[in-house]
């Protein structure tokens, strides 16, 4: 079954084929970032306007690279939330019209479902894909949650951050500190000169269950900044920042996995491209026994190859979502 998939959650306008839910054909991402790095972060408005400009390049690139026609497509997939509801409903929009004029059905998919999916998807090699039960850690500009993932579909969530999303902190301690857009690449090469024992940055709620708080941790870097000044080696006040995110996500996460007896963890979401996570994570899982499934670096970012594996999923347990299905900007798992 070949899937075309569509997603503009936030500033990527992605889309893609994909068959069976593991092998992907297409994964055509354009990036608007350079629109949104003058302004220091995403503006909704910029970022819808920009989708529209290039959906239609942007999905038929993707067919040409999969080198399909639209006729011969099984089914059309698109995000439908949580994001951005102006950019949400360009590609909800144009997937649904094609559904509609192609009679194919369509398939509504979940943003951070969607993340958890690039986990199936075939450039992990197959031995790697996670059994079930797996806790999985999402982690991304908008989101920072831990689920257990019971099967395909069934979700339970475990915890998720009460104030900024990891990548929400990144990206406003790059900005606080100038650094560059989006922050989370920019501290994430910076922290590779720096030394992350440098400064002891809070770890909140280490011992209060599964629930994630960042707001403290930048304004620590805030105040050490008010109180010393710009330090000299940049790299190291970064490095300890980076070190306290990825120590509080990672030691919950393995708690988490202790906890619900599982073999596997898997990690997802755009801050699950950051090396020192992934390091560390792996590092952790082996010494405490778990496997670990950890999707390559074009896929932990927004993309829609994610949505067509999900979407796949979705149409095997049966499901088919309506033509008149809306954006849901706070859609929860
Ligand atoms: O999943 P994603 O592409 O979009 C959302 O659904 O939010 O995630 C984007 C977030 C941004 O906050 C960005 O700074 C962060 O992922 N990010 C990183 C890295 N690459 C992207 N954070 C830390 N280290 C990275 N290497
Ligand atoms: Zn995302």
């Amino acid at each position: 079954m070949q899937i075309l998939a569509i997603e503009t959650s936030c500033d990527e306008t992605s889309a893609a084929v994909v068959e069976n839910g593991s092998k992907i054909l297409s994964n055509v991402v354009a990036s608007q970032v350079e629109f949104h790095r003058k302004y220091g972060g995403i503006v909704p408005e910029v970022a819808s306007r920009k989708h529209i400009e290039v959906i239609a390049a942007v999905v038929n690139q993707a067919l040409a690279d999969a080198k399909i026609s639209l006729k011969k497509i099984d089914a059309v997939a698109a995000t439908y939330g949580p994001g951005l509801v102006g950019s949400l409903i360009v590609g909800l929009n144009y997937a649904k019209a094609i559904a509609y004029a192609l009679k194919k059905p369509f398939i509504a998919v979940n943003h951070i479902e969607g993340h958890i999916y690039a986990n199936f998807l075939v450039p992990n090699p197959k031995s790697l894909v996670p059994e079930f039960p797996f806790v999985c850690l999402v982690v991304s500009g908008g989101h920072t949650q831990l689920i257990l993932v019971k099967d395909h579909g069934k979700y339970e969530t475990l915890g998720r951050t009460r104030d900024d999303a990891a990548g929400e902190a990144f990206d406003k301690v790059a900005r606080f500190l100038n650094i560059g857009y989006p922050g989370g690449p920019v501290i994430d090469e910076m922290s590779k000169k720096g030394d992350p024992k440098a400064i002891d940055f809070p770890r909140a709620m280490m011992d209060e269950g599964y629930d994630f708080s960042f707001s403290g941790l930048k304004t620590a870097v805030v105040n050490y900044v008010k109180r010393n000044g710009m330090p000299k080696k940049l790299p190291d006040l970064v490095a300890s920042f980076q070190q306290a995110v990825v120590d509080i996500l990672v030691e919950k996460t393995i708690k988490a996995a202790k906890d619900k007896k599982v073999k596997w963890i898997a990690l997802a979401g755009g801050v699950s491209a950051n090396s020192r996570l992934r390091e560390d994570l792996k590092r952790r899982a082996k010494e405490e026994g778990f496997e670990v499934s950890i999707p390559p670096l074009n896929l932990c970012t927004d993309n829609a190859a994610m949505i067509g594996s999900a979407a796949y999923y979705l149409i095997k347990k049966g499901k088919k979502s309506n033509l008149d299905t809306e954006a849901v900007s706070t859609l929860r798992i």
